[in-house]
């Protein structure tokens, strides 16, 4: 393990940037200060505040940790029950907003719906302070009514009415129940719950990057976290989960594993849910993902696509294991929703509704010390020369 992590160490030293070089995607380049996050990429290891993921998967839940991420440490008893408290009072969507969500085409992705709500609620947001406290509360209030405007937008679609949040259900077990219109058995409910933990916050990823720059120009919390929802869309961030899915049923069977990773490797196709910016090793969450599927798989006909996967991450080991490519959160975490019965679309905004939690969090903080985001860019093109008019070119 010790030779694996100076390998990984490497790596990782070997893409770290001095200030002034230009670094494609800003790899290696450090772009704030937090205390909100820690990665240790080379031994595959996460902290939120401090506190391993694996402590807080085990002991915790997202509400605690949407507290521990807004204030830097972890509640007391009368803490954790008045934010509660607070998810529940504010689940509720302005009664327009599901109006609004009910002229969405129901063929549009569920993301484009979630990042179009989350503009539209700002239109409902006549409160004119901008002051921590009122951030802050405007935090939470997002960060509670994401499950409902991703419910609502599913039942919607199917021409089902939706379901009101539930008034005494955890953050999790509401979403499922807002999805399902049943209580979720406990055991279900847990996993979710340990889903949006292992989601919740990722220090600098590039939907967060990205919500912090919009942050950093002093615009509003609505417009940042609109642009986190945007970034996370695409496959090689958020919606690499619905990717994999979507990989595991084109092999289908765990023996076409080697020659379709042959193939795509040949067409320098970025296998989904491997590999990672700063993990060069394996991602600690998908670790807890790939338990959860495994004893999920046990209980449900999904089994296939446990082994695929599994096959999968031997072959990928064997043949990009030395390159650092590991198996990241994406991995399994589409095979746990899809046992838990989740459309495939969905998978993408369940991290969000973990992820928004970050995404505040990081923009409440920088706040406290903000500075513009305006990096450079080497100048390629022609020098300076005279204009010509049309009718001479
Ligand atoms: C998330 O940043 C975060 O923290 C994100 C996240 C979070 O919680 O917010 O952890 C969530 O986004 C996880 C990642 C989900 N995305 C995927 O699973 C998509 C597949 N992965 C790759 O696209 C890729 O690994 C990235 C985008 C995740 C990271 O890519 P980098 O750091 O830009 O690396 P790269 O594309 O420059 O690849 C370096 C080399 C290349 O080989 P060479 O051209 O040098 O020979 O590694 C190869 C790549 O081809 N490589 C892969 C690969 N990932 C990298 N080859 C095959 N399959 C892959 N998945």
């Amino acid at each position: 393990m010790a030779e694996a992590n100076s390998r990984a160490e490497a790596l990782i030293q070997s893409v770290t940037k001095k200030p002034g070089d230009y670094s494609p995607g800003l790899e290696g380049v450090v772009a704030a200060r937090s205390r909100l996050c820690q990665i240790d990429g080379a031994a595959g290891k996460l902290y939120y505040v401090g506190y391993a993921i694996e402590d807080l998967v085990q002991n915790s839940s997202f509400e605690e940790i949407c507290f521990l991420l807004w204030y830097a440490r972890l509640p007391r008893i009368d803490e954790l029950e008045n934010l509660q408290k607070q998810f529940r009072e504010y689940r509720a969507l302005p009664a327009e907003a599901t109006t609004f969500i009910e002229l969405l085409p129901h063929t549009s992705h569920p993301m484009d719906a979630l990042r179009t709500v989350v503009s539209l609620l700002s239109t409902f947001d006549t409160n004119p302070e901008k002051s921590p406290e009122a951030n802050l509360h405007r935090a939470i209030r997002l960060t509670a009514q994401f499950p409902t405007i991703v419910a609502t937008f599913h039942r919607l679609r199917q021409n089902q009415k939706p379901i009101l949040p539930h008034p005494k259900l955890s953050h999790a077990a509401n979403f499922l129940y807002m999805l399902f219109g049943k209580e979720p058995e406990e055991m279900v409910g847990k996993v979710m719950d340990a889903s949006l933990i292992l989601h919740a916050d990722h220090e600098m990823n590039a939907s967060t990057f990205g919500s912090l720059v919009t942050a950093s120009t002093l615009s509003d919390i609505y417009s940042a976290v609109s642009s986190g929802v945007g970034a996370l869309k695409g496959p090689l961030h958020g919606g690499a989960n619905e990717a994999v899915l979507k990989m595991l049923q084109e092999i289908e069977d765990p023996k076409n594993v080697d020659t379709w990773v042959e193939q795509a490797l040949a067409k320098k196709q970025k296998i989904m849910g491997f590999g990672h910016r700063v993990y060069k090793n394996y991602d600690p969450r998908a670790r807890i993902f790939k338990e959860y599927a495994r004893r999920l798989s046990e209980k449900t006909k999904f089994s296939r696509f446990f082994q695929v996967n599994d096959k999968l991450e031997q072959v990928m080991q064997a043949r990009k294991g030395q390159q650092g490519i590991f198996p990241n959160i994406d991995l399994y975490s589409g095979i746990v929703y899809h046992q838990l019965g989740i459309p495939t679309d969905l998978f993408t905004p369940i991290f969000a509704i973990a992820r928004v939690a970050g995404w505040t969090a990081h923009i409440l903080e920088y706040w406290q010390d903000n500075r513009l985001f305006r990096p450079n860019a080497i100048y390629d093109g022609p020098g300076p020369r005279p204009y010509v008019a049309a009718a001479r070119r």
